[in-house]
């Protein structure tokens, strides 16, 4: 198909799906959450989850990395409600088994030691929804990101939907169009989308998802900046072509410092040495004029990355939506709603 043709067809499907989105978009007023919301009720939570996110960060830096995604793909989902970690029971279909989280999504053991710990200091008082969220800022700040406020006063939903996880939550082989529409419906603007794909400086993807960037088996709609050889021939050593042999090796989605939250995942995708295809669509695209630009703006400028990033994480932390508040609780158990565990 002509690149012109290309364009036109990709614009069209990126507009429909931005408005059909934004016409079944969430309620996003304004939710009720504050800085203080735990001050006479549970004053210390701040402190509890920072000492455990300390030690878990400390033993392995890349429990950072699994808690800020956990963050997001709970976010992504009927809003930051802690859905996504219940598990699946006879009544209650999880998220957990979503094609973005299936064998992908970790963390979940972390947020349990955290509420443990914050259960037995204020029993019932603090949502898995707000722990998830305190420990994301601290997940960044403990590998060298920025600090910021967190509002709190989540519920935790007595739903999740395996539907919706399947339909929200961004893939690395979707193109720029797609993934731009998923934020908007989020209430997140193309900024925002860009600096928080900033998170992708640290931690690691599996070979699953960056085989298609390697064997260039993806359907781009990139003038591709060609990925470096001799990085192409290591990831290739990882991750081999055929479907199902390797799928589950990891690399780093930032290979110049996988364990430090800085802006060198912009400086990788203007070298063209991008980790998923995802990444490296935002600076090669040919829809992406601005999101090139912010891309640009990072690379040069890590004050700049690291508070809009802090900005932009405090505004994906206030999706919500009004059942959560409704009819949402506290649970005890991150993984079960009261209910369960009381019968049980
Ligand atoms: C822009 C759209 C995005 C896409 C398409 C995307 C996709 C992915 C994929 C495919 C992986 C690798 C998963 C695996 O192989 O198991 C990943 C990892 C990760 N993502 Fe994203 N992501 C996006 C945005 C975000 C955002 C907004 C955040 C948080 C603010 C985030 C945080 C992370 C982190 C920290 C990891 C590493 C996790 C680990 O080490 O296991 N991502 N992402």
């Amino acid at each position: 198909m002509a690149l012109s043709s290309l364009k036109f067809f990709s614009i069209l499907q990126f507009l429909i799906i931005a408005f059909s989105m934004l016409s079944t978009r969430l309620n996003a007023d304004d939710p009720p959450l504050t800085l203080d919301y735990y001050a006479s009720s549970c004053p210390f939570v701040f402190d509890i989850v920072r000492r455990v996110m300390e030690c878990e960060v400390l033993s392995d830096p890349r429990n950072a990395a699994l808690v800020v995604r956990l963050h997001m793909h709970d976010c992504f989902v009927q809003g930051c409600d802690g859905s996504v970690l219940m598990d699946d029971t006879v009544t209650l279909k999880g998220e957990k088994k979503a094609s973005q989280n299936l064998q992908s999504l970790k963390g979940f053991r972390t947020i349990d030691r955290i509420k443990s710990m914050v259960e037995s200091e204020c029993p019932g008082i603090v949502s898995c929804a707000d722990i998830v969220t305190i420990a994301a800022r601290d997940a960044v700040m403990l590998v060298g990101g920025p600090y910021w406020d967190v509002p709190v006063g989540r519920k935790d939903a007595r739903t999740a939907s395996l539907e919706l996880a399947n339909a929200n939550l961004p893939a690395a082989d979707e193109g720029l169009p797609s993934i731009v529409s998923k934020f908007l419906y989020q209430g997140l603007s193309v900024t925002d989308m860009v600096a928080l794909s900033g998170a992708h400086t640290i931690g690691m993807a599996r070979c699953q998802n960056f085989r298609s960037r390697i064997y260039g088996d993806f359907e781009s709609t990139s003038d591709r900046s060609p990925m470096s050889e001799i990085y192409l021939s290591r990831l290739r050593s990882t991750c081999p072509a055929a479907p199902g042999s390797g799928d589950n090796n990891v690399s780093a989605l930032d290979y110049v410092t996988p364990n430090l939250f800085d802006n060198s995942y912009y400086q990788i995708l203007m070298t063209g040495d991008g980790l998923l295809n995802s990444d490296q669509e935002l600076y090669s695209s040919i829809f992406g004029v601005e999101t090139k630009q912010l891309v640009q703006c990072y690379a040069v400028d890590p004050l700049e990355f690291f508070k809009q990033f802090a900005d932009s994480m405090v505004k994906m932390g206030n999706i919500t939506n009004a059942d959560s508040f409704a009819t949402g609780e506290v649970r005890r158990n991150c993984r079960f709603v009261n209910s369960l565990i009381r019968s049980e």
